[in-house]
């Protein structure tokens, strides 16, 4: 049976090497997207997934969105919440708007898309949501008051919904990237990235497919007895 999975975030960074791994399992995957058109109608070109847009912080384009895709390629079976922004700034200089488009982005994504699937997966007696939190949500991180906050969220909302899924056929886990060579991780100043990479007990940045590796895992047959954990992918960074 060919599964249909939903990437947030999959144009780029550990969201394209996300969309690139399930397809290689034999998945059909859509790849949301919230900004560029451009650059997600050149990665639709690049790899044949296909590509749609709305932004996960709206409850209301989640609903739709999740429509448009299951009308092209049927019902969800799998959803990777992976989409996520960064404002970093230390609290004296964080503004409300910070705040707040942090929280709703990274973990309103997260209850918007599960919303979303959830009821479709325990109709059908199966599914796999992956939801992408963060060493900094273990561990924190100095000026991301909003970024951690959001991430330790990810780790609880998984554990709960992952006890409303476990007897309807549904895991609910989440991975915990360390620092990964993406965009997202080249914003934060040389300086201060030097410092972070040198506290990495591997001695280097990750690599997005090495998150995305562990993604296709969860997602697979093979993954049905595993629900509610939090697997780390961090290069030895924080031991959890
Ligand atoms: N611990 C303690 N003190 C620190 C510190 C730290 N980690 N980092 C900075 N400081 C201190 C500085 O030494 C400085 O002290 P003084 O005023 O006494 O000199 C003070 O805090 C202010 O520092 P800055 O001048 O750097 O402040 P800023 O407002 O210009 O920048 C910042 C602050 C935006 C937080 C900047 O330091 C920064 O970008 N840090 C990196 C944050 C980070 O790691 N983000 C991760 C993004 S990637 C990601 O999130 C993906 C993922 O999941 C891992």
């Amino acid at each position: 049976m060919t599964r249909v999975a939903i990437v947030t975030g999959g144009t780029r960074g550990i969201g394209e090497a996300i969309s690139l791994a399930l397809r290689d399992t034999g998945v059909t995957v859509a790849a949301n997207y919230a900004g560029n058109d451009e650059r997600a109608h050149a990665f639709t070109n690049r790899t044949g997934i296909a590509a749609f847009k709305w932004d996960v912080a709206d409850f209301d384009a989640c609903q739709e969105g999740v429509n448009a895709v299951e009308t092209a390629l049927g019902p969800i079976d799998i959803v990777i919440n992976n989409a996520g922004i960064t404002r970093d700034g230390t609290l004296l200089k964080m503004t409300y708007h910070m705040w707040k488009e942090v929280i709703d982005t990274n973990l309103g994504g997260c209850f918007n898309m599960a919303k979303a699937t959830f009821p479709g997966m325990r109709e059908r007696k199966w599914g796999r949501i992956v939801n992408i939190g963060s060493i900094n949500g273990q561990a924190g991180q100095y000026g991301q008051v909003n970024y951690a906050a959001a991430k330790s969220g990810i780790h609880g909302f998984t554990k709960a919904l992952a006890q409303e899924g476990a007897k309807v056929g549904v895991t609910v886990n989440a991975i915990a990237p360390g620092y990964i060579d993406t965009d997202m991780v080249a914003a934060v100043p040389a300086d201060v990235l030097e410092k972070i990479v040198a506290k990495i007990p591997v001695g280097r940045l990750g690599q997005a497919h090495e998150i995305a590796r562990g993604v296709a895992f969860l997602c697979s047959e093979d993954g049905g007895f595993i629900t509610g954990s939090t697997l780390s992918i961090n290069g030895g960074q924080h031991m959890y």
